[in-house]
């Protein structure tokens, strides 16, 4: 039982629409999905998903990218990194992907999720085999040489407290769909094996 509430309400009842799943599927041509990719800061999440986002769209698949930091300026712009704050920036991005899958979409969501808890409710949206838990898996020491944003430094610095891999934990995931270890995979080599899971072989 998770601690995040189900998807549905008290006194409202679902509307179905008049477009069923199955219309969008023959329209599409294609299955809709959730590829939830789940890492530290600076494992390769963005550009792992931007490219398998830049592929998907090029063969004509219907293809949409939640990312943290974006999503973060906008809808989930008042939450910051609380354990509560994080549990909620979850939350509402999980019911986003869901409507996107509703809407007969392949999502891509880039966010660090760093607890299981949450990735387990997220799944929990989804029905069976429809949502992929991809971990992008790299030691905090490689995410830290990386540190695209200077992200890392400013935490060791104390000006970040908080900070996931640094002093707020990451628990990865203890069973998932596929692990790109991004410490010994190119980001070629990562993207391809996203794909791989994506055409089914
Ligand atoms: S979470 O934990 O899933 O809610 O985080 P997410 O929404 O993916 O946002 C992560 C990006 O926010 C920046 N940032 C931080 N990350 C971790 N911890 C702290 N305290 C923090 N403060 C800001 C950081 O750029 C993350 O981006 P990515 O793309 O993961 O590097």
């Amino acid at each position: 039982k998770h601690q995040l509430e189900p998807r549905q309400s008290t006194d409202i009842l679902w509307d179905p629409g008049l477009v069923g799943p199955q219309d969008r599927i023959r329209r599409n041509g294609h299955d809709p999905r959730c590829i939830w990719f789940t890492g530290l800061s600076g494992a390769g999440k963005s550009t792992i998903a931007k490219e398998v986002e830049k592929r998907l769209f090029d063969q004509g698949l219907q293809v949409v990218r939640l990312d943290g930091d974006n999503v973060r300026h906008g809808l989930n712009g008042d939450l910051g990194f609380t354990r509560a704050d994080r549990r909620e920036n979850i939350r509402r991005v999980g019911h986003v992907a869901r409507l996107f899958y509703d809407a007969g979409t392949i999502v891509l969501c880039t966010f660090i999720s760093p607890y299981r808890d949450e990735r387990s409710f997220v799944r929990s949206l989804f029905p069976e085999g429809a949502f992929w838990e991809v971990h992008v898996d790299a030691p905090v020491a490689e995410a830290e040489r990386r540190d695209p944003k200077g992200l890392y430094r400013r935490a060791r610095a104390g000006e970040i407290p908080g900070f996931t891999g640094v002093d707020a934990p990451y628990e990865p995931p203890e069973e998932c769909e596929l692990v790109v270890d991004t410490h010994r995979l190119s980001v070629d080599e990562a993207v391809e094996r996203v794909m791989q899971i994506l055409n089914g072989s």
